[in-house]
């Protein structure tokens, strides 16, 4: 187990997740939400301060390397949902969310707005990729806003400063415009942060439709799919396909504030849901 003071600083991973919830609290101006950072405790500091300076492009290849080829693990959608739930930081059970009730509760946020089965399935599963922590991955490595690597930092990603200390900062190749890449090469030319999305991503990509794929690989993507940054690396079809990508923002940002999910009623529905895009097994 990693030391909490190094590897952990956040009490608990949905630290970040309700952190970019208030930093996007529905009416908020442009102006109030340019001081984010009075909304972030320590902690939430703390995690970004690690997150800026240890995701170079090395590390995300690295860790590309490990966990996308899927040669980890054979598990069900529900084996996997369990396992996730096992994750219990210093959460208070009264208050906060699990892990499933967080999933259930977007999931049937997008349901109760009448969108399609896929849609609702891709609410479902968005962040059973957190098992990375129990994988033993940092929390930096898990969550927090995703970002290229190997090209320059956009001043739209929260924290910009700290990408001083990343050592990526020091290797002129990654800091043009382009870096590596091609104008408009594409996303999936693209190296993220590694984290949770990416990994959703690989494990259920050849079960859902592309609209799914994208809101799963790039629903941490904030600076791009809520500032308009990185343009100049997407093509016609991310644009396109963005379009879905914040739709199902709203729902996984303002879903947490609602009545905890009635599970044992709802479950029925999922269960005939996941088995329909998906086999018993898949690869993790
Ligand atoms: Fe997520
Ligand atoms: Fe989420």
């Amino acid at each position: 187990m990693q030391h909490r003071a190094d590897n952990a600083p956040l009490q608990q991973l949905d630290d970040w997740d309700d952190f970019v919830a208030t930093r996007y609290h529905q009416g908020k101006s442009e102006e109030e939400f340019r001081n984010y950072k009075a909304d972030a405790n320590p902690t939430v500091t703390e995690f970004y301060r690690q997150n800026h300076a240890h995701q170079t492009l090395d590390f995300v290849l690295s860790k590309k390397a490990e966990y996308c080829s899927l040669n980890r693990d054979k598990k069900s959608i529900w084996e996997m949902a369990e396992y996730l739930n096992t994750l219990v930081d210093d959460s208070d059970p009264d208050t906060d969310l699990t892990q499933i009730e967080h999933l259930l509760q977007t999931a049937e946020a997008i349901r109760k707005d009448g969108h399609p089965r896929w849609f609702i399935l891709a609410g479902f599963v968005h962040d059973l990729g957190k098992v990375l922590c129990l994988y033993g991955e940092p929390q930096w490595a898990v969550v927090g806003d995703t970002f290229p690597v190997g090209c320059g930092y956009s001043d739209q990603i929260v924290f910009p400063e700290f990408f001083a200390a990343n050592p990526d900062s020091d290797v002129p190749d990654y800091q043009s415009e382009y870096g590596i890449y091609e104008p408009n090469c594409g996303l999936d030319k693209v190296h993220l942060s590694f984290g949770h999305d990416e990994y959703i991503y690989q494990a259920t990509r050849i079960y859902l439709p592309e609209e799914a794929q994208y809101m799963l690989r790039f629903h941490s993507f904030y600076a791009a799919h809520r500032h308009g940054a990185y343009r100049h690396l997407m093509s016609e079809q991310d644009e396109r396909m963005f379009e879905w990508v914040r739709k199902f923002n709203l729902y996984d940002l303002y879903s947490k504030g609602r009545e905890r999910p009635k599970t044992q009623h709802i479950l029925p529905y999922y269960q005939d849901l996941v088995s329909d895009f998906f086999p018993d097994e898949i690869a993790w």
